[in-house]
């Protein structure tokens, strides 16, 4: 392991053979901490080349169970988000793509910090379940073609590893390092084809167009050289996606999204999302005439139906969630604008943390969570507001919470006296 070291450390390339030694003698525990530490500075420094973050990314995904989709039949096409705050694609797209015959056989993890993750949302519906037994995630995606479950621990055990030691030696943002750690596991869980969706902006791990880019380009190459086709999309994350944040405000918010009645920002980035699947999965030539096609089963209500036959199949019951949570949470705090003007910004980091401090996240991974809490913007980037009109509101069931929630959630508003520019929501598609 020194020599493998003192080799990145000097910029020379590794070979498949001693990437795979590192990998499994990291996974089983024969290569200690300090030294993987020191290698993964050494290639922040030094980079990986396109065939090292293949190697790397190919002796990750093999470090743990492969799962063999092979007995649905067609074109599997999975989908990822690099991560940000609101961002509720997933309860949508999975049945959009699904009412259109695309199987959907999808793996998903759980939100810890400011990000939110779909196994909690999915789980503020009562009675749902995530862990399946046997042959019976197979077996629902045959039956009705969506399927969600828990990210399978034994799936791409070597990530685990390495992601815990890159968050505490600083060794996170190397684009080969985040592009090896993403493909690694969706290579692991099956599918045919993947879009992703990478999210850039204040609020999300890309910071520049340059650098979404580059990390498309690496996962692209990747994912070709190993037989699975993948399109990237580089969305905006300079504010949160849609007006819901926390766990079953964003069920809900999914919910009007599916039956048509969604915010317009968050529809546009699933039926662009959606439709690169739908290329993908061939039904459709084109991303125009899959626009066509997922506006239709938006119409007729046939994504709403999946979407319900899905929730039911997991044990989900809609009628008690609506019950649930009809009554509001205790406290229902409004933020009110201490001046007049435009919106020029709403962090979405700020709209994240002050999210979790309600009670919707976790701040450790053992922190239990309020799947009622959260909070709904009523304003957004672009809109002029009076003082005193409300910007958002604030739902949870600690009081001891507000304060310091509200205080954040100040910070992510700002105001200017013009009207700014439109951001761009949809920035690239890199294929
Ligand atoms: N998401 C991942 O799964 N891994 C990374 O390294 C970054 C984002």
């Amino acid at each position: 392991m020194i020599d493998l070291i003192l080799k990145k450390k000097k910029g020379e390339t590794l070979s498949r053979e001693e990437i795979n030694s590192i990998i499994s003698g990291y996974t089983s525990g024969a290569i200690p901490d300090y030294q993987v530490a020191a290698w993964l500075m050494a290639v922040c420094f030094r980079g990986l080349n396109d065939d090292e973050t293949t190697y790397l990314t190919e002796a990750m995904m093999y470090s743990g169970e492969v799962i063999d989709l092979s007995a649905i039949p067609g074109i599997k096409v999975d989908k990822h988000s690099t991560g940000g705050v609101g961002d509720k694609t997933t309860l949508i797209l999975g049945p959009l793509v699904a009412a259109i015959g695309i199987p959907v056989a999808k793996m998903s993890g759980r939100g810890l910090g400011h990000t939110g993750g779909t196994l909690d949302k999915l789980e503020s519906i009562p009675g749902l379940q995530v862990v399946f037994e046997g042959h019976s995630f197979i077996d629902q995606v045959k039956k009705i073609g969506l399927a969600v479950c828990a990210q399978n621990e034994h799936l791409v055990p070597a990530d685990k590893k390495l992601y815990a030691l890159r968050d505490v030696t600083g060794t996170v943002d190397n684009i080969s390092l985040i592009a090896s750690s993403i493909m690694s596991k969706k290579l692991a869980s099956g599918a045919d084809a993947i879009v992703i969706d990478i999210k850039l902006g204040e609020g999300a791990f890309m910071k520049t167009l340059d650098d979404a880019e580059k990390l498309a380009s690496i996962m692209i190459n990747t994912a070709n050289k190993m037989g699975r086709k993948l399109i990237a999309v580089v969305t905006g994350m300079d504010q949160p996606l849609g007006n819901a944040v926390g766990n079953a405000l964003e069920v809900k918010e999914a919910m009007d999204t599916l039956q048509g009645k969604g915010p317009k920002d968050l529809t546009e980035v699933c039926l662009e999302l959606a439709s690169h699947m739908l290329v993908l999965g061939q039904k459709a030539a084109s991303t125009a005439e899959a626009r066509t096609m997922l506006q239709e089963v938006l119409d007729n209500g046939l994504a709403y139906q999946k979407f319900e036959k899905f929730i039911s199949a997991q044990g989900g019951n809609l009628d008690e969630f609506a019950n649930k949570y009809d009554k509001p949470t205790a406290f229902t705090v409004p933020l009110v604008a201490t001046q007049s003007g435009f919106i020029s910004e709403v962090f979405a980091l700020e709209v994240g943390r002050a999210s979790m401090f309600l009670g919707a996240g976790r701040e450790t991974k053992e922190s239990s969570i309020d799947y009622a809490a959260g909070i709904i913007l009523a304003k957004k980037r672009g809109d002029y507001v009076l003082k005193g009109d409300t910007l958002a509101y604030l739902h949870t069931n600690q009081k001891e919470s507000i304060n310091k929630a509200l205080e954040e959630l100040t910070k992510a508003y700002v105001f200017q006296e013009e009207k700014p520019e439109d951001s761009p929501l949809i920035l690239k598609t890199i294929v």
